[in-house]
């Protein structure tokens, strides 16, 4: 099979799915070149893709392929890198803190930060909404759970932007390294003085045999809790309002029925979900996906966004329907790896768009605000700003 190099494909970041639809129409896998690596299987049927996400044979722990050299160690702890049966207990450990009571009880704060957030937006008549909203709501109550009060939001951003969808001068520095050392730091500080906070909780935590996270895991588990608690859902915010400026009809059935944005969230995470393929994935063993063979220590990586516009799953993949049954998306990923945070998520984004729209009456995509600033790399799809107007 030919080598795709994904970077010979013109604005592939802008708009990948045309490419992706003809990926599909072609087979339900192929090898492609990224910045990253050199030969990527990357699964873009669904059936196969939800397979895939669900095979033990599909390793995350790239220390077992014996292919890299082990860097970012300490970071590398958590449970996206990890396979059963260490998954398995850093997930268990974690579930019993992270309880939907936990995020249940989160909501009058989700509610009134985004009040004021809006309270702060609104008067301007102008705005970038990533800056204004979409970012700072999800920071602001990922930090609150875990427990990081006065941590400098700004220098937080970049260095986890530059871990998440780095860009080539941010690929030369260490942002994991410096992410590290300030979670070695805050975790000591917690040690110390402990709160009611997630983090305090998972310090403590115990299960029945007595098992407890260790230094290393709960800094693992810090930063993945971190990362994934805010990158992904101010791009689905960011990409959900987007689609909804793009699609006025849509708009409107929206604000005609508010009772709508559940099944709006859900639409918006098929349609142009946040993670636009899962984290990479190392066959263990020779695994058959569809009619094709891949070999011991290949990596494979699962697009979501592609597996989402399957005519073949979802009747007119490329509509943005917000009545259409979105339910079965891979938007938040499947099988032992499902997002932990998802209904922390859906709160977040049900809440801020709702309020958003509700403030915003006339809300409008600002054409003065200047070309959309896409995100690089294959992992998140969304842009740095969203200019728009009221
Ligand atoms: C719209 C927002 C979000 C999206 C689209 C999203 C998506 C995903 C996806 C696709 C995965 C699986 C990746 C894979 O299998 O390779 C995942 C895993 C995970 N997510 Fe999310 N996520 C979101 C928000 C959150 C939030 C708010 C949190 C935490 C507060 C969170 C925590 C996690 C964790 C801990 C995992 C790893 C679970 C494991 O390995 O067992 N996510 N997420």
């Amino acid at each position: 099979m030919a080598v795709l190099d994904l970077r010979d494909l013109p604005d592939f970041t802008v708009n990948p799915y045309p490419y992706y639809a003809k990926l599909r129409a072609e087979g339900p896998v192929h090898i492609v070149r990224t910045d990253e690596m050199e030969r990527i299987w990357l699964v873009v049927g669904y059936e196969e893709a939800r397979a895939a996400l669900a095979d033990q044979r599909l390793g995350k722990d790239w220390r077992t392929t014996g292919r890299w050299e082990a860097s970012e160690a300490v970071l590398s702890a958590n449970m996206l890198e990890l396979d059963a049966p260490h998954h398995t207990r850093l997930r268990r450990l974690v579930v019993r803190e992270f309880t939907p009571r936990r995020i249940e009880a989160l909501r009058p704060r989700v509610t009134g930060i985004t009040g004021r957030l809006l309270d702060a937006m609104v008067p301007r008549g102008s705005a970038d909404l990533v800056d204004a909203l979409a970012f700072p709501l999800p920071m602001t109550v990922i930090c609150e759970l875990l427990g990081v009060p006065d941590i400098d939001r700004d220098a937080f951003r970049a260095l986890s932007n530059g871990i998440v969808s780095p860009t080539p001068e941010q690929r030369e520095g260490d942002p994991a390294g410096a992410m590290s050392d300030y979670l070695v730091d805050l975790i000591a500080d917690k040690r110390r003085s402990p709160g009611d906070d997630l983090l305090s909780a998972l310090i403590r935590t115990r299960d029945e045999g007595g098992d407890s996270l260790s230094s290393a895991e709960l800094v693992g588990m810090a930063f993945l809790l971190l990362v994934a608690g805010h990158e992904t859902t101010v791009n689905l915010i960011a990409n959900g309002v987007r689609a909804l400026l793009d699609h006025p009809d849509q708009l409107a059935l929206l604000r005609a029925d508010p009772g709508l944005i559940d099944n709006a969230v859900e639409e918006m995470l098929r349609y142009d979900g946040p993670v636009e393929t899962a984290t990479f994935r190392f066959a263990r063993e020779p695994v058959k996906i569809g009619d094709t063979e891949i070999a011991r220590d290949e990596a494979v990586l699962v697009a979501l966004a592609s597996a989402d516009r399957d005519s073949g799953r979802f009747p007119e993949p490329a509509a943005f329907d917000i009545r259409r049954e979105p339910q079965g998306h891979l938007g938040f990923g499947h099988g032992a790896h499902y997002c932990l945070g998802a209904p922390l998520a859906r709160m977040e984004a049900r809440i801020a768009i709702g309020a958003l729209l509700e403030r915003c009456p006339d809300l409008a995509r600002d054409p003065s605000g200047g070309e959309l600033d896409w995100l690089p790399g294959l992992l998140m799809r969304g842009v740095r700003g969203l200019p728009v107007r009221w």
